[in-house]
């Protein structure tokens, strides 16, 4: 029997440097798509996934991420008030239970992998989440639970994958896989960023992981990875070494990169189409941008 998986690590400590000069004082995480922080939504989908111990690794110039999830009893208060029950609702859907979340420090953007490994001592020695909130993904079912879900019939470490053009693959750690047939997929080795002629496969992961402890383990020996990084992507492909398990999952559902700008400004679009208040209007501005051609001038 799996060990139920309850913990996740949010790494958040990176700098942001695509989205300056915003990043300058607002964490990357914080910036919202349509009305929600990015980190909303994936603390929801951990949530959804059982998720009850939320680790963020936070950096310099991160409290306004701290801030966010403080109970708003002032503006409660004056929603109640005011009789505006839907806001009021919204708005305590947000909050966390006391406790709940836990913040740790990575004192210098060392990499992914560090970032991870300095929540080590909140996870002891139990399987644990990694969430990317700049990676949303929309479908059916919540990224995180289906992996959770697969997780529990096969145990070991299960990644996120997607298959992905063949000249991206240097903007992801990609997997080396047997036949890729199904949805779950054994890689027998991951890479960090190859070049396109060095991938193994176009079967990218992006920023949802379900864990073993062991992977923390091998962060221990701190080695630099590509760019000179300490990368999680090696403490993983450590453990196939090692024979235990690493699954890459394909998920059902849209992933959007809203690291990039253009994944951002994808994003935006696509869930504010999906949203009943906002649909009609910004079709009909998104047609007729798209007839004239015009842009902000
Ligand atoms: P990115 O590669 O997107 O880096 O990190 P970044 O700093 O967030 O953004 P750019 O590239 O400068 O625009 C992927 C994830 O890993 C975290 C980031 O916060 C992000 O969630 N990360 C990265 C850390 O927590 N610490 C690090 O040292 C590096």
């Amino acid at each position: 029997m799996t060990r139920k998986v309850t913990k996740a690590i949010f790494p958040v400590a990176g700098m942001g440097t695509r989205f300056l000069p915003a990043t300058k004082s607002v964490p990357k995480e914080i910036m919202t798509l349509v009305d929600r922080p990015l980190v909303q939504y994936a603390i929801d989908e951990a949530r959804a996934a059982g998720i009850t111990e939320f680790i963020f690794v936070t950096s310099r110039g991160k409290s306004a991420l701290e801030d966010y999830f403080d109970h708003n009893q002032v503006l409660e208060q004056s929603l109640k008030e005011k009789g505006k029950n839907d806001l009021l609702e919204t708005l305590q859907a947000t909050n966390m239970e006391s406790g709940a979340i836990a913040y740790i420090r990575q004192h210098k953007a060392l990499g992914l992998g560090h970032a991870v490994w300095c929540a080590r001592r909140l996870i002891g020695d139990e399987p644990f989440a990694v969430m990317l909130p700049d990676d949303v993904i929309s479908g059916p079912k919540p990224c995180l639970q289906q992996m959770i879900e697969a997780y529990e019939e096969t145990g070991g470490n299960m990644v996120a994958a997607m298959e992905v053009p063949e000249e991206k693959t240097s903007s992801y750690g990609v997997l080396d896989v047997g036949d890729n047939i199904g949805k779950v997929v054994r890689a027998r080795g991951m890479v960090e960023k190859p070049k396109p002629q060095e991938a193994p496969s176009n079967l990218a992961v992006i920023g949802r992981y379900v864990l073993r402890p062991s992977v923390l383990y091998n962060l221990n020996q701190n080695k630099l990875g590509s760019g000179g990084e300490i990368q999680l992507t090696d403490a993983i492909a450590e453990d196939i070494r090692n024979g235990v398990p690493v699954f890459g999952y394909k998920f059902d559902g849209q992933r959007f990169d809203c690291g990039s700008k253009a994944g951002f400004l994808q994003a935006t679009v696509a869930f504010a189409l999906a949203r009943e208040d906002l649909r009609d209007e910004l079709r009909h501005y998104l047609h007729e941008l798209a007839t004239t051609g015009q842009a902000a001038q």
